[in-house]
Order: structure tokens, then C-alpha cells, then sequence
């Protein structure tokens, strides 16, 4: 019973920061494309930001209760070690995005909006072997 409602909170929280993980680049092709309006690109700024913040609190989250599953009710396996590696390139995505943003607010230079449009597919490409792994157990 406890181990059903940690993992549905797991699963909340996840969904929260994935949300977070999905939104948080397109601010940034917006801000890409803002060009020199100032206005506009401090709001998309302080947007980033707050987004960034949120997405760091629903990530430590769902961090603690994913480690609580894992090693509280022992729902181990090497799934999770290669689940935590993409999780950990989910986070460094998710971060390098934050970067940018708070680096677009001082008027730095960002790369072209195409580029980060691919930028943006990274998580995509991330989360379907995250849930595969998750779902299919396979070692
Ligand atoms: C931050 C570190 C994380 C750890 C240590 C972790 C660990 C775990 C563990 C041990 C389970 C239990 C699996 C089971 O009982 O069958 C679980 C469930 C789950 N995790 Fe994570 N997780 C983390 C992050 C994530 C992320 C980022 C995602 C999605 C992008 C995710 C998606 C899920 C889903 C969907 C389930 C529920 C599977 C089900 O319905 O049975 N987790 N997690």
C-alpha cells in the first residue's frame, strides 16, 4: 500500500517536472527570437526562470521518492542503474536550458532558433527509453 502511494506520488512529481522539461527550451527559442526588445525578452526571462526554479523543486521530489522505491521497497535491478544514467543526461538538458535563459537575460548571444529546435527534440529521444526501461524491466 505505501509502496502504491509512493510510486503514484513518484509519478506525479515526475510528470511535473517533465512538464518543466518540455516547456523551460521553447521559453528559450522564444527568447532566440525575440531579437532586441528588450521588454519582451526580460518577461520570457523572468518566466524562464521561475519555470526553472519550479522544475528543480518537482525534480528533488520526485528524486527522493524514486530513491525511496528503489531502496525502501526495494524495487531494484540494473534497470534502474541505466535508468538513472538517462535521467542524469535528462537533468544535464534540463540545466544547460536554465543556463542559457539566465545567460539570454545579460543579452549574451544564444545559438540559432533551428539549432535550438533540435536542442528542444533531446528530452523526447530521452524519455521513451527512460519509461521503456521503467515498464519492460529488461535486466
Ligand atoms: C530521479 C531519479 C529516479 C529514480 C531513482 C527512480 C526510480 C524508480 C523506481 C525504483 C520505480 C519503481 C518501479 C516499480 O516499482 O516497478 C520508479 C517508477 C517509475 N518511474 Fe522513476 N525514478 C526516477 C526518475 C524518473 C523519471 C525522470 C521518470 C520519467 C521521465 C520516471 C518514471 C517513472 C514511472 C512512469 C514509474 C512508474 C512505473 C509503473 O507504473 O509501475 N522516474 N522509478
Amino acid at each position: 500500500m505505501a509502496y502504491l502511494w509512493t510510486k503514484l506520488f513518484h509519478v506525479l512529481f515526475v510528470i511535473s517536472w517533465m512538464a518543466t522539461v518540455f516547456y523551460l527550451p521553447r521559453i528559450l527559442v522564444n527568447l532566440a527570437e525575440a531579437g532586441a526588445e528588450p521588454a519582451v525578452r526580460a518577461r520570457l526571462a523572468l518566466m524562464g526562470a521561475r519555470l526553472y526554479r519550479f522544475g528543480h523543486v518537482m525534480f528533488g521530489i520526485a528524486l527522493l521518492l524514486g530513491l525511496a522505491l528503489w531502496l525502501h521497497f526495494d524495487r531494484s535491478g540494473g534497470w534502474v542503474h541505466a535508468k538513472l544514467t538517462l535521467v542524469a543526461l535528462m537533468l544535464a538538458h534540463f540545466i544547460a536550458t536554465g543556463r542559457w535563459i539566465k545567460r539570454a537575460a545579460t543579452g549574451a548571444p544564444l545559438p540559432s532558433p533551428t539549432a535550438l529546435r533540435w536542442f528542444n527534440e533531446v528530452p523526447l529521444v530521452l524519455v521513451v527509453p527512460i519509461l521503456w526501461l521503467v515498464y519492460f524491466k529488461p535486466f
